[in-house]
């Protein structure tokens, strides 16, 4: 496995193994690698591909008191994870090849002190986590296209975890014509029902059982329309009350959608998304299901 941190030794690598006929999957990570990330990884590996990964901290979609500071970075287990998981090439750049108009000084979201040149989503970003993180989704679909400017690769692996990064990518494949196949790997969970996630680490021994409370808020739901609910409201109320039997949890948003436009349900129906989203403590988690 070939650890790279210069874009232009990237660019080469991948150069190189399209020359020799490969075709490259990437998996787009922010590190403090899981079996999550892990997943992502053989789904792309599954693909028939030279499996990159790559890692970077995007200060661009964190906001200003958010937690781009505290963000765990160990690459030396993300590496051990990598090679324990085939991985072909590690690409680790530097903010200063991937923001160079950048100071260095996260002034958060994706503002002009950090570039001048952003991509930028405009239908599917104007609620939930576009909505309660200015900025984020910008600085997600900003990066990303970087990354898939430097790594060319014809697969990307996204997880279905990151329900609204999935579809915003999706959507700028389309309309940018990148000539790339998005693929999206299932949610990997704790045998509570908690989604993997490098924020889980954050909670406190009391915080981390109730936070399967997000996972349960879910699969209310998931049982109400089995059993025929399609009241729309009846079943959010009952996502807040399931969210409420934990006192450490404050609930953001639990909301049914659409899976394609996330515009609200008027009527839930199957194929919708349930998107949920609450603190634990200083902790921001999200989660979501397809009905
Ligand atoms: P990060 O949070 O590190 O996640 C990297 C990829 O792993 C994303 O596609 C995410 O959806 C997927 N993932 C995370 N937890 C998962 C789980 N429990 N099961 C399955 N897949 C999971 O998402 C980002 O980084 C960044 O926003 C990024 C796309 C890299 C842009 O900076």
């Amino acid at each position: 496995m070939k650890l790279i941190h210069p874009v232009k030794e990237m660019q080469e690598a991948a150069a190189s193994a399209k020359r020799g006929g490969r075709r490259i999957a990437l998996v787009p990570t922010m590190g403090a690698l899981h079996e999550g990330h892990a997943a992502c990884i053989r789904k792309a590996r599954d693909q028939g591909a030279a499996v990159a990964v790559s890692i970077y901290v995007n200060p661009t979609q964190f906001g200003p008191h958010e937690d781009f500071k505290q963000y765990p970075r160990d690459l030396d287990n993300d590496v051990a994870l990598c090679v324990r998981e085939s991985v072909d090439v590690i690409f680790a750049p530097s903010d200063a090849e991937i923001y160079p108009a950048w100071s260095g000084v996260n002034a958060g979201g994706a503002n002009s002190a950090q570039a001048s040149t952003w991509v930028e989503e405009t239908a599917l970003t104007n609620r939930f986590e576009g909505d309660r993180r200015p900025g984020h989704l910008r600085g997600v679909s900003t990066v990303v296209s970087k990354l898939f400017n430097i790594v060319q690769p014809d697969v990307a692996a996204f997880g279905q975890k990151d329900y609204q990064q999935l579809k915003v990518v999706q959507r700028m494949v389309r309309d940018l014509c990148y000539p790339i196949e998005v693929v999206s790997v299932p949610t990997l969970r704790e045998a509570d029902g908690l989604a993997l996630s490098s924020r889980n680490r954050y909670l406190s021994a009391e915080e981390r059982p109730q936070a399967a409370v997000l996972w349960k808020a879910l699969s209310v739901a998931l049982d109400m329309f089995n059993e025929g609910e399609r009241n729309v409201h009846r079943i959010e109320t009952a996502m807040h009350r399931a969210v409420q039997l934990a006192p450490a949890a404050r609930l953001d948003y639990a909301e049914v959608a659409d899976a394609e436009t996330l515009e609200p349900a008027t009527e839930a129906k199957s194929g919708n998304i349930v998107l949920i989203a609450a603190y634990f403590g200083k902790t921001r988690l999200i989660d979501n299901l397809i009905l």
